[in-house]
């Protein structure tokens, strides 16, 4: 029996010319939920005081580094990108052993830039045994969330897919930030996620993705995990259940078959050059079309080469559509190899739903994948996303992840029969 997950919902969600002119999103702005969440004032606070790594870590994963202001609307843009700047994710995490908090249960309270204490630890209790793990770690176990609606209430059903990438984004900022602190990471998909969202005090309106952890065991007893159950705080002000959406988590929540990868991404980045890169990094709104090296975009492939530590890693099929890229010609690159000539430029964008960041990038990226496990797959997308934009800022590049495609028309292009999960656009 096939036991793969989310293919249902990927075919249903799917972009076409037709289905984007049929059903144009229009968009409720007197109703647009809340896109940070807020626990109670009586709850004790840290603000985050760069003096201290671990805090500094916490806001290079999702702090708030620019606002932009629009009539009637203001937007805080983070560290992390998100699709259409709505942010559908959340950040707990749990601190033991850690300089600069106490040991407790908290919560990244994006909007005050504080790590909002939910739970102090008591002896013997953590968070551990949902991440099936029994002893204490030592560290950071960071969990990611979606509170959907805030995505659904443009993007509706396809919106799952843009929960799973976002926090792939937010995994990779903690894959970032970990290699400016010497930390060794791994992603956990593999969560007793009914347990944790029921912990949480969770109702329909948000559910768990994934976990990290940056942390190592500590040699003493057993943990077990606290005898409460934390209170909810309301994270979108508006909900509007999406069944489809709720239905995609449920289907998506076991993991079948999953292949352990071990092995740890080794980068070679100046470290400040890389900080800036992560506290100045934004989406490219517009490309110049001027090309850029072949040294430049074989630096980008190199570091999507690199392994994602996981206990669940799925494949990727990463296609570059190389549109000008000095001492290349112009086609196809699959995994560094040459599949198709030709100048394909406004193909990607039209394949972009029209967007010209397809067409006037140096490359526009395709990911695709067959996987088995849909909410593993989407967010390695987000993860080797982020590395994109990271590295692209490193090199002086711009980057724009790119949420909207027709994707059976992505699929014919690239004459694949795989779920197409994102692309991406790099350039000058
Ligand atoms: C999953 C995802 C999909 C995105 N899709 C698009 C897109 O289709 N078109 C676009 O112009 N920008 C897209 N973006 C970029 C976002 O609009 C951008 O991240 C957001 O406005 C925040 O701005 P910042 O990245 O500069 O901080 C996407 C970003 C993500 C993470």
């Amino acid at each position: 029996m096939n036991n793969c997950s989310g293919r249902d919902y990927h075919d249903a969600t799917r972009h076409s010319w037709l289905s984007v002119r049929r059903s144009p999103n229009r968009l409720d702005w007197d109703n647009q939920p809340l896109s940070m969440k807020f626990y109670p004032e009586r709850y004790p606070r840290t603000r985050l005081d760069k003096k201290y790594p671990a805090h500094a870590f916490l806001y290079h994963i999702g702090g708030i580094t620019a606002k932009k202001s629009y009539p009637g609307v203001e937007y805080y843009l983070r560290t992390n990108p998100s699709a259409g700047a709505l942010y559908p994710n959340e950040l707990y995490f749990q601190a033991r052993g850690v300089v600069g908090f106490d040991d407790g249960i908290y919560h990244f309270e994006v909007g005050s830039s504080s790590a909002v204490l939910l739970h102090p630890l008591q002896k013997g209790e953590g968070l551990e045994p949902f991440l099936n793990i029994r002893h204490p770690m030592r560290g950071l176990l960071f969990f990611i969330s979606s509170p959907y609606y805030r995505s659904a209430w443009k993007y509706r059903t396809r919106s799952y897919r843009y929960c799973l990438l976002d926090a792939g984004h937010l995994l990779g900022a903690i894959e970032t930030g970990s290699y400016l602190y010497d930390h060794a990471y791994r992603v956990a998909y593999d969560l007793d996620l009914e347990k944790l969202n029921h912990f949480f005090g969770f109702g329909r309106e948000e559910f768990f993705l994934s976990a990290a952890i940056v942390a190592v065991p500590e040699r003493s007893s057993e943990v077990t995990v606290p005898n409460i159950r934390l209170t909810q705080a309301d994270p979108t002000g508006i909900f509007e259940p999406d069944p489809a959406i709720e239905r995609a988590y449920l289907e998506t929540m076991p993991l079948h078959r999953c292949r352990k990868e071990p092995r740890f991404p080794m980068f070679s980045f100046q470290k400040e050059a890389w900080e800036e890169t992560i506290l100045k990094r934004r989406s490219m709104r517009e490309f110049s079309s001027r090309p850029i090296t072949k040294g430049q975009f074989e630096a980008i492939m190199e570091s999507i080469g690199r392994p994602v530590p996981s206990d669940c890693d799925e494949p990727l099929k990463i296609y570059a559509v190389l549109n000008r890229v000095e001492g290349m010609p112009v086609g196809i690159c699959e995994n560094g190899q040459m599949v198709r000539f030709g100048d394909f430029s406004e193909k990607a964008g039209y394949l972009c739903l029209e967007q010209r960041l397809g067409s006037e990038s140096a490359v526009t990226f395709f990911f695709l994948s067959d996987g088995c496990n849909y909410r593993a797959l989407y967010q390695k997308a987000g993860i080797i996303g982020h590395r994109i934009y990271l590295v692209s800022g490193y090199l002086g590049l711009g980057c724009s992840g790119i949420g909207a495609y027709y994707d059976d028309e992505v699929a014919e292009f690239l004459q694949e029969t795989r779920m197409v999960l994102y692309a991406m656009a790099v350039g000058v």
